[in-house]
């Protein structure tokens, strides 16, 4: 999360501040989108299809007023008599000079082409168009929130189903990545959409052939060899003479000759080695009696800051070692809106298709650290009565937005030399239906996001060394 250090230029910094915004839409089950991202698409297709209209309207009038310069132009005298044109000086001059009209109004009536303008306008930024490489991030990014709680592509289409070139594509972006099982399961959802579809009116971007070939490929590279062979077959049908699927054929049976495993590539293995994994999917360590009688709840007044004694702060101790505090309702939902209202124009300049240079594995997430004003002093001054600590020397607000399958890969906030970030203090401005927890692998905790509330922690021991229990990921959102 913190790699921009040249960003965040002081080195003796005493506190982190820091507002985790995981802005998420869930319209009915509308899946996988986040708000700004979802609502700024809908709105790009309906620029497109306007700016479509517009061009094609501007296109008919241009053609009609061809057709009345060229009426004219018809109606202009012409020379019945050619020969009197090379001899009657007068003739030729009237010749040459209408030539020259006709020539000057064609070059002017079809000078306003509006297709020049209209190119230039689908090429420039005006309309934000999702690159290709957005489209594969936010493809990749359905994988990883398949590989993170196991799930099928009937778990993930259930509201929203996908076409058969939809699908396809899922699967050759699961196939790049080696992701061979779940490359299987979309291949396998085509395959059934492909049956299902009986229609030729939707254009397919692949072959029958070509599906077959990745079903059987994509079991090979997983080990399932039986189901490999299956599909090959299927292939070897309808196309018999393909000499390029009969020796693959041959090698599958031959391996499988020699190879005992048969991994089972229908079932999603439910055991994860990983975990972050284990933890995003609730798998949380039971806490033992002990620790759970260290962990309570109360409110808190900062030990007498005449801010919080009328109105004291709600503080739960979620987890004794490391530390971890969560202060309920410390933010209202009007002053929720009010910093996302100062950060959607910011977040969205650095969206899709624009080169912000902004590194991060999954580019739909975007982040912006907010000037102080107004709002952000009173936040900061809320996180100093919260925690006793000066925000002298605290980091700018960091506001992050969550998009599609939007996380974080286990990181420190500090570095292991001194002068680091001593604390972190992350405020949830929205509440996730599914996903989206801050855990703690390395002591097995999960904190789910609460709009309203934040965490905190110490990242330093007193002795200003890094704790490494705080090793810490944002859980991809789900819904
Ligand atoms: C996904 O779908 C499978 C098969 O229908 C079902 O058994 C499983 O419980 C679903 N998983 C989730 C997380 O909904
Ligand atoms: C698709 O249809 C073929 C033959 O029509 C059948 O063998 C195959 O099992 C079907 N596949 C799926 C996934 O429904
Ligand atoms: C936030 O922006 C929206 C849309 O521009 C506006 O309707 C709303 O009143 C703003 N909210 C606040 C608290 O300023």
């Amino acid at each position: 999360m913190f790699g921009d250090l040249d960003v965040l230029k002081m080195a003796t910094m005493k506190l982190l501040s820091f507002v985790a915004c995981v802005w998420v839409f869930s319209a009915g089950h509308e899946l996988f989108s986040s708000m700004d991202q979802a609502m700024q698409l809908v709105e790009e297709k309906r620029n497109l299809l306007e700016h479509f209209n517009s061009y094609i309207n501007a296109e008919e009038e241009n053609l009609q007023r061809l057709r009345r310069g060229l009426e004219i132009l018809r109606q202009l005298p012409y020379f019945k008599d050619p020969e009197n044109t090379t001899t009657d000086p007068v003739a030729a001059y009237k010749l040459m000079r209408q030539l020259r009209i006709l020539w000057l109004t064609i070059i002017t009536t079809t000078e306003n082409n509006p297709y020049d303008d209209f190119q230039e306008l689908l090429f420039s930024d005006v309309l934000k168009i999702p690159s290709e490489e957005d489209l594969e991030s936010a493809a990749l990014a359905l994988i990883k929130l398949q590989e993170t709680y196991k799930l099928y592509p009937v778990n993930l289409t259930k509201e929203t189903p996908l076409t058969e070139n939809e699908a396809y594509y899922l699967g050759l972006k699961a196939t790049v990545e080696d992701k061979f099982q779940h490359a299987f399961h979309w291949f396998l959802y085509t395959l059934k959409m492909f049956n299902e579809t009986k229609s030729f009116n939707s254009i397919r971007t692949f072959t029958k052939e070509r599906l077959l070939e990745h079903l059987g490929s994509s079991a090979y590279h997983f080990g399932s060899l039986p189901v490999a062979i299956y599909f090959y077959q299927q292939l070897l049908k309808l196309d018999p003479t393909n000499e390029d699927v009969k020796s693959t054929l041959k090698l599958c049976r031959n391996l499988r000759l020699y190879r005992t495993s048969n991994p089972d590539i229908f079932t999603l293995n439910k055991e994860s080695t990983n975990s972050y994994e284990a933890l995003c999917r609730g798998k949380v360590k039971p806490r033992t009696s002990r620790r759970q009688s260290t962990l309570s709840c109360r409110y808190s007044t900062g030990g007498g800051n005449p801010r919080l004694i009328l109105a004291p702060l709600k503080e739960e101790i979620e987890w004794d070692e490391p530390r971890i505090i969560r202060y309920h309702d410390i933010i209202s939902d009007k002053e929720i809106e009010i910093l996302k209202n100062i950060s959607r124009p910011l977040l969205r300049r650095s969206m899709v298709g624009s080169g912000s240079g902004k590194v991060s594995n999954v580019r739909l997430s975007q982040s912006v650290f907010l000037e102080e004003d107004d709002m952000v002093y009173r936040v900061n001054q809320r996180i100093a009565d919260a925690t006793g600590l000066s925000m002298e020397t605290a980091e700018l607000l960091h506001v992050q937005n969550y998009g599609i399958g939007g996380r974080y890969e286990t990181h420190y906030d500090a570095g292991d030399n001194q002068n680091e970030r001593i604390a972190t203090f992350l405020i949830y401005m929205s509440d996730v239906e599914i996903g989206g927890a801050t855990v703690f692998p390395k002591v097995g905790v999960a904190l789910q996001p609460k709009k309203g509330s934040a965490v905190f922690w110490y990242n330093l021991h007193k002795n200003g060394d890094l704790d490494l229990r705080t090793a810490h990921a944002g859980c991809p959102v789900l819904v």
